[in-house]
């Protein structure tokens, strides 16, 4: 499907180029006559959201380095420095210091799409685990960001999850200073994460080539997910597309306004306005929202190391996804159960958030140990049976059905 263009160069200048680099022709295959299923919805806009917020993350990162200084002891300053003294620097900070948040909200409704339209399934089983590799790398660029302001929960926060690599046997002290570059988190400690903090973002851009790359080559999944057969499924990305994700990315950039002008400190922690201090601990080590569901399964279990290989089980099980259901019918659109596990599976995730932050005692551990069993029953067990035992409805035959089926026949033909 990809790289099926009708590019054809006129002018000399194009034709030369063409036979030597033809750039413009993959560009042109790729995002502009690219045959795309012509039943997309907005659900379908995230991931031009995530690349949009991407680029900001990029852009506003690489400006607040121009000021920002990786030194425990001027660290702290030099952001109050960016916040008071930069022209515009409390644009740019908030920019950055919300993008991130906003690019987790925009790959989460991304993930979940995927989900409920079985995006993951044959053939696409490479642009998902390309995607989750996009997350793992997310959260941990996210995880060293928040660590370069060096106010208390930088410091705390990186304490509490570079301390839990201890929980590996043998190893795990030597791996806790190896990674800390001393013994305890210090200035070695922050200007590695600095450095990889830099790299990771590009690294990202890599992989979300590869990930744009491999669904290009398979094509769109759609929302009835059934792939297309016939001109009559598909319309050129461009305008179509183009114009769709533009108009999502302006109605984003309205809601990404509200909080960086509005409430631009709402989705931090007072206490990073604190400078980082070893001799003080803060009251509540929490970490930022989009790790939230993750903290409460690390904390749902007794055992430290049993803690660390759960929350990390919980993304690998991702990686099965595509081998882990078993139904032949790809959009939840026509798997009645699966729809309701779907928005079960959703709840199950917004309460391990809601958990992970209050405090790890009481109650809140026992609704924290459920949530974590029913977190992974819905992979483990509910995923490979519903496959067997649901009844699906009846799946159109083409995408061109299933649209004229939506919006009834044109009454002359
Ligand atoms: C930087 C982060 C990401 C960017 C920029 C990105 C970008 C995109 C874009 C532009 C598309 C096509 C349009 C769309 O379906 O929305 C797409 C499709 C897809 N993405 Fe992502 N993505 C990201 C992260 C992820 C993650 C974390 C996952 C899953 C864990 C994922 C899974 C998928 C899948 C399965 C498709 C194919 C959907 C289809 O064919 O309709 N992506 N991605």
């Amino acid at each position: 499907m990809a790289g099926h263009t009708k590019y054809v160069p006129q002018s000399a200048p194009a034709k030369w180029l063409e036979a030597r680099l033809p750039v413009i022709s993959l560009i042109r295959g790729s995002f502009v006559d690219f045959p795309t299923p012509k039943n997309l919805n907005y659900w379908w806009t995230f991931g031009g959201i995530a690349f949009f917020v991407l680029v900001v993350q990029i852009v506003t990162g690489i400006v607040l380095v121009m000021h920002y200084t990786p030194h425990v002891d001027m660290a702290f300053a030099s952001v109050e420095h960016i916040m008071r003294d930069v022209n515009y620097g409390w644009l740019i900070r908030y920019l950055h210091a919300n993008g991130a948040s906003m690019f987790f909200i925009a790959v989460y409704i991304h993930i979940f799409r995927g989900m409920y339209y079985g995006s993951y399934k044959a053939p696409r089983e490479i642009s998902w685990i390309l995607g989750v590799i996009i997350f793992l790398l997310m959260m941990a660029t996210a995880f060293m960001g928040y660590v370069l302001p060096w106010g208390q929960m930088s410091l705390w926060g990186a304490t509490v999850i570079t301390n839990l690599f201890s929980a590996i046997p043998v190893v795990g002290e030597g791996i806790v200073t190896w990674l800390w570059g001393g013994f305890s988190v210090g200035n070695p400690t922050l200007n590695r994460f600095f450095s990889l903090h830099y790299l990771l973002p590009f690294v990202i851009v890599g992989v979300v080539l590869l990930h744009i790359w491999a669904f290009h080559t398979t094509g769109n999944n759609n929302p009835v997910g059934v792939d297309p057969k016939s001109d009559k499924d598909t319309i050129p990305f461009h305008p179509y597309y183009t114009m769709k994700d533009l108009l999502a990315i302006v109605v984003f950039m309205i809601f990404f306004s509200w909080f960086v002008f509005y409430l631009p400190n709402y989705m931090g922690h007072a206490d990073n306005y604190i400078e980082g201090n070893p001799l003080v601990t803060p009251a509540h080590i929490v970490p930022e929202w989009y790790f939230l569901p993750f903290y409460a399964i690390l904390r749902a279990v007794p055992d430290k190391l049993g803690g660390v290989v759960l929350m990390f089980g919980a993304i690998a099980v991702l990686f099965f996804l595509p081998w882990l259901d078993t139904s032949k019918v790809r959009s939840a659109t026509f798997r009645p159960l699966f729809k309701i596990f779907f928005w079960l599976f959703g709840i199950y995730c917004v309460a391990l958030g809601y958990l992970g932050a209050m405090p790890a005692e009481g109650i809140y551990v026992i609704l924290s140990r459920i949530f974590t069993t029913l977190y992974f029953l819905h992979f483990l067990v509910v995923l490979p049976l519903l496959g067997f035992i649901e009844k699906p409805d009846k799946v159109p035959e083409s995408i061109n059905d299933a649209v004229l089926a939506d919006h009834g026949k044109p009454s002359a033909a």
